[in-house]
C-alpha cells in the first residue's frame, strides 16, 4: 500500500471556530457528496470548547444546512460524512486534551492537523502535539492564514513549526491558489503557444489584478484592526496571483519547480522605498454610504473599529517585476471592502497595434485584453477587435468577446477553492501551497510598504462605502495613461 492510499484522520484546532465551519467541514462534506473522502477515517473537531461529539455533530449539521443551498443537503451524504466527525476538548497551550486525539487512533494512522486557530499558537501546538506523543508517520500540518503580522513573526510563527514538522509536511494555505481560474492561468500560458509567445513586455502594456468586495469589514476583531488590506490581502492572495502571471515556465509540475519561480518573482519585485510609496500607493477606508440603495455605516462609525483612524480597508499600488521579461510593465493591485461592485479578476492588456489601417479606429483603439475572472463567476474572456456587422458601417472595428471558458462552463457547481485545496493535502500534493521562503519573500515587501506607511503617519483617504475606492486611486493609474477595468 503507497502513503498515498493511507487512510488518514484530520484533526481540525478551531473546530467550532468560523473558518472550520463555514468553509472546511462544507469543503469536506462536498468532497464525501462526490466520494472522494475515502482516505479519510476520523474528521476530528478540536478547540477549547466543551463539546461532545453528538453536539459537534449537531452544531456541524445545523451550520451545513445553513450554508448550503437546500439542494445539495443530502441525508445519506450526512449519514457517512458525521460518521466520521468527532469532537475533542483541548487547551492549545497545555498538554491537557492531546491525549484523547491519539485515543481516536490506536492504529497510527498518518494525521493532517488544520490549524484555523490564532496563528499565534501554532508554534504551541506543534509543540505540545509533539510533547504528548500523538505524532505518527507521515503526518502533516496545514496553516491557515495569517501566517504573522510581518517578516519578523512569520518568521517566529515558521521556525516554531518547523521545530516539529518537516517543510515537505507543511502545507501553508492561499485558498486564492485552489481557485479554478487561477489555475487555469497556468493551463493558459504554458499550454498556449499562442500565449506563450506574446507573454513579455514586447507585447503586454500591463496587469491589472483587482479583488472588489461589496462586504465591509465585520466581526473581525482585532485582527482586522491591527492588518488593515496591504496585510489582509495584497501581502498573501494578490502576490500569489502575481506571481503565477509574471513567473518563467517551471520546467514540470512538481511543487518546488513552481514554487522556486514564485520566489523568483517575488525577489525581483522592485523595492518600494519611501518615495514609491508615496508615488505609487494609495491607501483608503470606507467612510458611510449607500449599498443597493441602503445606508450603510462607515468603519469608524462600527464600535469596535472606532480607534482605527490608521487602518486601511482598501489598498491600490502599482509595482514592477524587475526582470528581462516585465521591464516597465507596470502590475496595478488593488483591492477593497465595501466597493461599488464584488468581483476578482486578472485583466492581462496588450499592446496597441503600432499603426491603423483602419479610417474608423486610431491604433491606440486596436487592442486585446485577456479578462480572467475569478469571481463572482470563474470565465476567463480574450477581447479582439472584428468588423462592425453590416453594410453602413464600413471597415470600423469594435472589440469582440471571445469567451474561452470552454466546456468548464457546464459542469455545474463550482468547487469551492478548499474542496480542491483538502483533496491535495491528503494526497500530500504540496502544488498549490506555499513554500516558507515564499511567504517570508511577501513579508520582506509588504513590510517595506507598511514601514513607510507608519513613518508618514497620514490617515488613508476615505471613501464612500458603495464607490469603487478614492479617487486618488483612479489617479494612480490615469497619471500613466490608463484605466482600472470595470
Ligand atoms: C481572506 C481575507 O483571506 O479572503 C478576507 O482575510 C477576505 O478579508 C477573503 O474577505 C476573500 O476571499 P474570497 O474567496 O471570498 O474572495
Amino acid at each position: 500500500m503507497t502513503e498515498q492510499r493511507q487512510r488518514h484522520d484530520l484533526v481540525i484546532f478551531g473546530g467550532n471556530g468560523d473558518l472550520a465551519l463555514r468553509k472546511l467541514l462544507p469543503a469536506l462534506y462536498y468532497l464525501e457528496a462526490a466520494n472522494l473522502l475515502d482516505q479519510l477515517e476520523h474528521i476530528i473537531g478540536a478547540s477549547r470548547a466543551e463539546f461532545n461529539s453528538p453536539q459537534y455533530r449537531d452544531l456541524v449539521a445545523e451550520q451545513l444546512q445553513k450554508y448550503l443551498p437546500d439542494e445539495d443537503w443530502d441525508e445519506e451524504v450526512w449519514a457517512t460524512f458525521s460518521a466520521r466527525l468527532e469532537f475533542v476538548t483541548v487547551d492549545a497551550n497545555t498538554a491537557s486534551g492531546y491525549q484523547a486525539l491519539a485515543d481516536f487512533n490506536l492504529q497510527r494512522r498518518p494525521c493532517i492537523y488544520y490549524l484555523a486557530t490564532l496563528p499565534s499558537l501554532y508554534g504551541a501546538i506543534c509543540s505540545n502535539l509533539q510533547s504528548s506523543g500523538v505524532l505518527t508517520e507521515n503526518s502533516r500540518v496545514v496553516l491557515e492564514k495569517p501566517l504573522g503580522q510581518d517578516l519578523e513573526s512569520c518568521q517566529e510563527i515558521n521556525s516554531a513549526v518547523a521545530e516539529v514538522f518537516d517543510e515537505l509536511a507543511t502545507f501553508r494555505i492561499d485558498h486564492y491558489l485552489g481557485k479554478e481560474t487561477v489555475q487555469n492561468l497556468i493551463a493558459l500560458r504554458f499550454g498556449n503557444p499562442m500565449f506563450s509567445h506574446l507573454w513579455s513586455h514586447h507585447y503586454i502594456d500591463s496587469v491589472q489584478i483587482t479583488v472588489a468586495e461589496s462586504l465591509g469589514v465585520e466581526g473581525r476583531g482585532s485582527y482586522y484592526a491591527e492588518v488593515g488590506a496591504l496585510r489582509d490581502m495584497v501581502q498573501n492572495h494578490l502576490l500569489q496571483i502575481l506571481c503565477l502571471v509574471a513567473m518563467e515556465p517551471p520546467n514540470n509540475l512538481d511543487a518546488d519547480a513552481i514554487r522556486d519561480e514564485k520566489v523568483k518573482v517575488l525577489t525581483s519585485l522592485q523595492g518600494m522605498d519611501k518615495h514609491r510609496v508615496r508615488e505609487d500607493t494609495v491607501r483608503g477606508q470606507y467612510a458611510a454610504g449607500q449599498m443597493d440603495g441602503e445606508a450603510v455605516p462607515g468603519f469608524l462609525d462600527q464600535e469596535e473599529y472606532h480607534d482605527c483612524a490608521l487602518t486601511e480597508t482598501y489598498v491600490a499600488l502599482k509595482a514592477e517585476v524587475v526582470n528581462w521579461r516585465w521591464s516597465g510593465v507596470p502590475f496595478y493591485l488593488r483591492t477593497g471592502k465595501r466597493l461599488a461592485q464584488q468581483f476578482s479578476e486578472i485583466v492581462i492588456e496588450f499592446k496597441p497595434q503600432v499603426h491603423s489601417i483602419f479610417p474608423y479606429n486610431s491604433n491606440e483603439e486596436l487592442r486585446n485584453q485577456l479578462v480572467m475572472r475569478l469571481q463572482p463567476e470563474e470565465n476567463v474572456t480574450l477581447y479582439a477587435m472584428s468588423k462592425q456587422p453590416g453594410l453602413g458601417s464600413g471597415m470600423s472595428l469594435q472589440p469582440t468577446a471571445l469567451d474561452l471558458t470552454g466546456k468548464q462552463k457546464s459542469i455545474g457547481r463550482s468547487n469551492d477553492a478548499y474542496e480542491r485545496l483538502l483533496l491535495d493535502v491528503i494526497n500530500n500534493d504540496q502544488t498549490l501551497f506555499m513554500r516558507r521562503d515564499e511567504v517570508e519573500n511577501a513579508w520582506r515587501w509588504a513590510d517595506t510598504i507598511v514601514e513607510s506607511w507608519e513613518q508618514n503617519g497620514k490617515k488613508p483617504k476615505l471613501y464612500k462605502a458603495g464607490s469603487m475606492g478614492p479617487s486618488s486611486a483612479t489617479s494612480l493609474i490615469e497619471r500613466d495613461g490608463r484605466s482600472w477595468h470595470e
